[in-house]
Protein backbone atom coordinates (compact mmCIF):
# COMPACT_ATOMS: atom_id res chain seq x y z
CA UNK A 1 0.00 0.00 0.00
CA UNK A 2 1.28 3.47 -1.11
CA UNK A 3 2.25 6.11 1.73
CA UNK A 4 -0.80 8.49 0.74
CA UNK A 5 -3.22 5.15 0.74
CA UNK A 6 -1.62 4.38 3.99
CA UNK A 7 -1.68 8.04 5.74
CA UNK A 8 -5.83 7.75 4.25
CA UNK A 9 -6.48 4.88 5.46
CA UNK A 10 -5.74 6.62 9.23
CA UNK A 11 -9.29 7.94 9.20
CA UNK A 12 -10.55 4.54 9.55
CA UNK A 13 -9.27 3.59 12.88
CA UNK A 14 -6.38 5.77 14.01
CA UNK A 15 -2.81 3.64 14.67
CA UNK A 16 0.97 4.36 14.59
CA UNK A 17 2.78 7.05 13.69
CA UNK A 18 0.59 7.81 10.91
CA UNK A 19 -2.63 7.88 12.78
CA UNK A 20 -0.98 10.39 14.88
CA UNK A 21 -0.47 12.97 12.20
CA UNK A 22 -4.12 11.99 10.62
CA UNK A 23 -5.36 13.05 14.39
CA UNK A 24 -3.81 16.16 14.28
CA UNK A 25 -5.00 16.54 10.97
CA UNK A 26 -8.47 16.24 11.67
CA UNK A 27 -9.45 19.31 13.32
CA UNK A 28 -8.06 21.11 10.51
CA UNK A 29 -10.24 19.42 8.00
CA UNK A 30 -13.21 18.58 10.14
CA UNK A 31 -13.86 22.03 11.98
CA UNK A 32 -15.99 24.00 10.26
CA UNK A 33 -18.59 21.17 9.12
CA UNK A 34 -18.89 20.35 13.45
CA UNK A 35 -19.06 23.81 14.26
CA UNK A 36 -21.89 24.28 11.71
CA UNK A 37 -23.30 21.12 12.73
CA UNK A 38 -23.56 22.14 16.92
CA UNK A 39 -24.72 26.38 15.78
CA UNK A 40 -27.78 24.46 14.11
CA UNK A 41 -28.30 22.38 17.53
CA UNK A 42 -31.04 24.22 19.33
CA UNK A 43 -31.97 21.75 21.93
CA UNK A 44 -32.82 22.17 25.40
CA UNK A 45 -29.29 21.40 27.13
CA UNK A 46 -28.58 17.76 27.30
CA UNK A 47 -27.03 16.59 30.51
CA UNK A 48 -25.49 13.82 29.25
CA UNK A 49 -23.75 13.63 25.71
CA UNK A 50 -22.17 10.64 24.44
CA UNK A 51 -19.69 11.70 21.29
CA UNK A 52 -19.40 8.10 19.10
CA UNK A 53 -16.37 7.66 17.27
CA UNK A 54 -14.44 11.30 18.73
CA UNK A 55 -10.99 11.10 16.94
CA UNK A 56 -9.19 13.59 18.48
CA UNK A 57 -11.37 14.89 21.28
CA UNK A 58 -12.22 18.34 19.59
CA UNK A 59 -15.71 18.43 18.92
CA UNK A 60 -16.05 16.83 22.46
CA UNK A 61 -14.39 19.74 23.94
CA UNK A 62 -16.53 21.85 21.79
CA UNK A 63 -19.79 20.12 23.11
CA UNK A 64 -18.62 20.64 26.93
CA UNK A 65 -18.27 24.67 25.78
CA UNK A 66 -21.42 25.09 24.22
CA UNK A 67 -23.21 22.93 26.95
CA UNK A 68 -21.38 24.26 30.50
CA UNK A 69 -23.63 22.07 32.49
CA UNK A 70 -23.12 18.84 30.81
CA UNK A 71 -21.40 15.85 30.97
CA UNK A 72 -19.59 14.27 28.30
CA UNK A 73 -18.41 10.50 27.09
CA UNK A 74 -16.26 10.28 24.17
CA UNK A 75 -15.85 7.11 22.73
CA UNK A 76 -13.49 5.43 19.94
CA UNK A 77 -12.59 1.99 18.86
CA UNK A 78 -9.12 3.41 18.45
CA UNK A 79 -6.71 3.08 21.34
CA UNK A 80 -4.90 6.22 19.93
CA UNK A 81 -7.77 8.47 19.86
CA UNK A 82 -9.42 7.48 23.14
CA UNK A 83 -5.24 8.87 24.41
CA UNK A 84 -5.50 11.78 22.15
CA UNK A 85 -9.10 12.86 23.01
CA UNK A 86 -7.77 12.48 27.31
CA UNK A 87 -5.02 14.72 26.03
CA UNK A 88 -7.20 17.05 24.02
CA UNK A 89 -9.86 17.69 26.93
CA UNK A 90 -7.03 17.34 30.20
CA UNK A 91 -8.64 20.22 32.50
CA UNK A 92 -12.22 18.65 31.79
CA UNK A 93 -11.24 15.30 32.59
CA UNK A 94 -10.00 16.30 35.98
CA UNK A 95 -12.63 18.59 36.18
CA UNK A 96 -15.31 15.22 36.14
CA UNK A 97 -16.94 16.38 32.92
CA UNK A 98 -15.56 14.14 30.21
CA UNK A 99 -14.96 10.17 30.42
CA UNK A 100 -13.44 8.66 27.63
CA UNK A 101 -13.73 5.22 26.60
CA UNK A 102 -12.83 2.76 24.50
CA UNK A 103 -16.04 1.00 23.05
CA UNK A 104 -17.11 0.30 19.36
CA UNK A 105 -20.49 1.60 17.92
CA UNK A 106 -21.34 -2.44 16.13
CA UNK A 107 -21.00 -3.68 20.04
CA UNK A 108 -21.41 -0.77 22.58
CA UNK A 109 -21.10 -1.07 26.18
CA UNK A 110 -22.67 1.72 27.58
CA UNK A 111 -25.71 1.81 29.66
CA UNK A 112 -28.77 1.84 27.86
CA UNK A 113 -31.53 5.07 28.62
CA UNK A 114 -28.41 7.24 29.83
CA UNK A 115 -27.85 10.00 27.27
CA UNK A 116 -29.72 12.77 26.10
CA UNK A 117 -27.94 13.96 23.09
CA UNK A 118 -25.78 10.89 20.50
CA UNK A 119 -23.27 12.92 18.32
CA UNK A 120 -21.34 11.26 15.18
CA UNK A 121 -19.53 13.56 13.42
CA UNK A 122 -17.82 11.90 9.84
CA UNK A 123 -17.51 8.63 11.14
CA UNK A 124 -20.59 6.46 10.47
CA UNK A 125 -18.25 5.92 6.70
CA UNK A 126 -16.73 3.62 8.92
CA UNK A 127 -19.76 1.72 10.89
CA UNK A 128 -20.07 -2.15 10.26
CA UNK A 129 -24.08 -2.34 9.06
CA UNK A 130 -25.64 1.27 9.69
CA UNK A 131 -29.10 0.27 11.16
CA UNK A 132 -27.23 -2.02 13.66
CA UNK A 133 -25.20 0.56 14.65
CA UNK A 134 -28.27 3.50 14.56
CA UNK A 135 -30.51 0.57 16.91
CA UNK A 136 -27.16 0.30 19.44
CA UNK A 137 -27.07 4.60 19.18
CA UNK A 138 -30.93 4.02 20.01
CA UNK A 139 -30.67 1.76 22.98
CA UNK A 140 -27.51 3.78 24.95
CA UNK A 141 -30.52 7.18 24.09
CA UNK A 142 -33.32 8.02 26.56
CA UNK A 143 -36.45 8.74 25.11
CA UNK A 144 -37.09 11.64 23.70
CA UNK A 145 -33.18 11.84 23.34
CA UNK A 146 -31.46 12.98 20.18
CA UNK A 147 -28.83 12.11 18.23
CA UNK A 148 -26.97 13.96 15.52
CA UNK A 149 -25.67 12.25 12.61
CA UNK A 150 -22.84 15.07 10.79
CA UNK A 151 -21.04 14.57 7.64
CA UNK A 152 -18.98 16.88 5.05
CA UNK A 153 -20.96 15.10 2.27
CA UNK A 154 -24.07 14.10 0.73
CA UNK A 155 -22.59 11.33 -0.68
CA UNK A 156 -22.55 12.18 -4.30
CA UNK A 157 -20.08 14.94 -3.78
CA UNK A 158 -16.43 14.08 -6.44
CA UNK A 159 -14.82 14.84 -2.78
CA UNK A 160 -16.28 11.96 -1.27
CA UNK A 161 -15.97 8.92 -4.05
CA UNK A 162 -12.25 9.86 -4.14
CA UNK A 163 -11.77 9.25 -0.45
CA UNK A 164 -13.91 6.30 -1.21
CA UNK A 165 -11.68 4.77 -3.57
CA UNK A 166 -8.40 5.35 -0.99
CA UNK A 167 -9.46 4.33 1.97
CA UNK A 168 -10.53 0.02 2.14
CA UNK A 169 -14.21 -0.39 4.16
CA UNK A 170 -15.21 3.16 4.07
CA UNK A 171 -19.16 3.39 3.07
CA UNK A 172 -20.40 6.43 1.48
CA UNK A 173 -24.20 7.81 2.18
CA UNK A 174 -26.67 9.79 0.95
CA UNK A 175 -29.50 11.62 2.92
CA UNK A 176 -31.96 8.75 1.68
CA UNK A 177 -29.94 5.89 2.89
CA UNK A 178 -29.27 7.90 6.37
CA UNK A 179 -32.63 8.33 6.76
CA UNK A 180 -33.98 5.07 5.96
CA UNK A 181 -31.35 3.73 8.17
CA UNK A 182 -32.93 6.41 10.97
CA UNK A 183 -36.07 5.24 10.50
CA UNK A 184 -35.60 1.59 10.12
CA UNK A 185 -33.51 1.84 13.45
CA UNK A 186 -36.68 3.29 15.93
CA UNK A 187 -35.21 6.90 15.14
CA UNK A 188 -38.76 9.61 13.99
CA UNK A 189 -38.78 13.89 13.85
CA UNK A 190 -35.46 13.78 11.61
CA UNK A 191 -34.39 16.82 10.84
CA UNK A 192 -32.30 17.41 7.85
CA UNK A 193 -29.80 20.77 7.54
CA UNK A 194 -27.73 21.03 4.29
CA UNK A 195 -24.84 24.00 3.51
CA UNK A 196 -23.07 23.96 0.54
CA UNK A 197 -19.36 24.24 0.71
CA UNK A 198 -16.53 24.41 -2.11
CA UNK A 199 -17.21 21.21 -4.05
CA UNK A 200 -19.42 19.20 -1.57
CA UNK A 201 -22.78 19.66 0.35
CA UNK A 202 -22.16 19.10 4.20
CA UNK A 203 -25.04 17.44 5.72
CA UNK A 204 -26.69 17.40 9.60
CA UNK A 205 -29.57 14.94 10.53
CA UNK A 206 -31.09 15.44 13.65
CA UNK A 207 -33.25 12.26 14.87
CA UNK A 208 -35.17 11.64 17.79
CA UNK A 209 -35.78 8.61 19.76
C1 LIG B 1 -12.69 10.27 10.27
S1 LIG B 1 -12.47 10.05 11.98
C2 LIG B 1 -13.50 11.38 12.62
C3 LIG B 1 -13.12 11.76 14.01
C4 LIG B 1 -13.90 12.95 14.60
N1 LIG B 1 -15.26 12.57 14.88
C5 LIG B 1 -13.84 14.13 13.67
O1 LIG B 1 -14.87 14.53 13.11
O2 LIG B 1 -12.75 14.70 13.50
C6 LIG B 1 -13.43 8.63 12.35
C7 LIG B 1 -13.28 8.18 13.79
O3 LIG B 1 -14.30 7.21 14.06
C8 LIG B 1 -13.72 6.14 14.76
N2 LIG B 1 -14.56 4.95 14.51
C9 LIG B 1 -14.80 4.36 13.31
N3 LIG B 1 -15.60 3.30 13.45
C10 LIG B 1 -15.87 3.19 14.78
C11 LIG B 1 -16.64 2.27 15.55
N4 LIG B 1 -17.27 1.23 14.99
N5 LIG B 1 -16.72 2.46 16.89
C12 LIG B 1 -16.07 3.50 17.47
N6 LIG B 1 -15.31 4.39 16.79
C13 LIG B 1 -15.22 4.25 15.46
C14 LIG B 1 -12.30 6.03 14.21
O4 LIG B 1 -11.43 5.34 15.06
C15 LIG B 1 -11.94 7.50 14.05
O5 LIG B 1 -11.35 8.04 15.22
Amino acid sequence: MGLVRKFFNQTRKPEGFLGRLMLSGMSFGHASVADWAMSLLNIPEPLEIVELGCGNGRDAGELLKKYPGSKVTAVDYSPLSVERTKRTNKKMLEAGRIKVLDDDVSNLKLEHEKFDLATAFETIYFWPGLERCFENVKKILKPGGRFMVVMESNGQDKIIQWFKKRIDGMNTYSEEEIEKALRAAGFSKIEANHKKSIGATWLMLLAEK
